[in-house]
């Protein structure tokens, strides 16, 4: 029997991770979204596109709440589901809206796949992937973030862009939360095996790791009615890809620590390895002094929204 994953919010990001699995062919999708028909038009549509592309694998649409049932046994669910931002809001300012609708639908979601995977992927998100782990009551295996692979695959263009290099050959991790204090890790990017340090001054290297942790409201600026959705798509496949084949990928994503990088009870990103049973392993790896201290800093900023969320 095929895999089934569900993605509630049938938005640009949960429509492109629909296209991006529907093309794999591995897995059943159900797209869910509140607005009636929205979700059953984008699932036709891809549907149709099957024939053409050469995938043969069920999409259905469904309206919420009416359909949470379709979703039952899913191996896991993406929730994209919530209000992106606009030109001059950060991902903070979403905390309240997406707070109920996480809320809402995390604990119907659950009550019909009770042993699934939650990939979150709405913003603020670690604060939302917190609140997803209190209100689905799941192992923290189960519950994971979209960020990390984002951020560092903004980091690894920008330095392919610089050196004129392939972005196959620029390795890189971006650590922490998913706002302005991420901590993308010069220590451990290399081009083709080489320490960036040693192939880009230090001021050029400040300036693109600053622009990688204004990626997304680069984007928001320049959409001037929405955000990035393409880039985000893509490296939600990649987790959920990760987990359905137990492939044992390791890639930053947000996940609940317990003292991991002396962090506790919140979700930061860090390398997690990715399989069937969602987060099977924490890798702690080697920080340099600012870099640790980097990362408590932008665990102490998703902290500060995670008691705004009284939890
Ligand atoms: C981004 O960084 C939407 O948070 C997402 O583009």
């Amino acid at each position: 029997m095929r895999k089934k994953v569900s993605i509630v919010g049938a938005g640009n990001v949960g429509g492109s991770v629909a296209q991006r699995l529907a093309e794999t062919g591995v897995t059943d999708i159900v797209l869910a979204d509140v607005f009636d028909g929205y979700a059953q038009g984008k699932a036709l549509d891809l549907a149709q596109a099957g024939p053409v592309v050469g995938y043969d694998c069920a999409i259905t649409g469904a309206t919420l709440p009416a359909d949470y049932h379709l979703t039952a046994d899913s191996d896991v669910v993406v929730f994209t589901s919530g209000a992106p931002r606009k030109p001059g809001m950060s991902r903070d300012d979403l905390l309240a809206t997406n707070q109920k609708i996480v809320v809402d639908n995390v604990s119907q979601i659950v009550r019909h796949s009770p042993q699934c995977v939650l990939v979150m992927v709405n913003n603020p998100l670690d604060a939302m992937a917190h609140l997803a782990f209190k209100t689905a009551g799941f192992p923290k295996a189960r519950v994971v973030g979209q960020a990390g692979i984002l951020d560092t695959a903004r980091f690894r263009t920008f330095l392919a862009k610089e050196l004129h290099v392939s972005v196959r050959d620029v390795n890189a991790y971006v650590l922490g939360g998913h706002g302005d204090d991420m901590v993308p890790l010069v220590s451990y990017t290399t081009v083709g095996g080489v320490p960036v340090s040693r192939l880009i001054a230090p001021e050029r290297l400040a300036a693109i790791v600053d622009r990688t942790r204004k990626g997304g409201q680069e984007i928001v600026d320049l959409l001037k009615t929405g955000s990035a959705y393409q880039a985000p798509a893509a490296a939600t496949t990649q987790m959920v890809l990760s987990i359905l084949l137990d492939q044992k990928r390791l890639l930053p994503c947000s996940t609940y620590l317990e003292g991991e990088y002396g962090i506790t009870d919140l979700f930061v990103g860090v390398p997690c390895k990715l399989g069937a049973a969602g987060v099977e392993q924490v890798i702690e790896i080697d920080l340099a002094p600012d870099e640790r201290d980097a990362l408590h800093r932008t665990a102490s900023s998703v902290r500060s929204l995670v008691h705004k969320l009284g939890l």
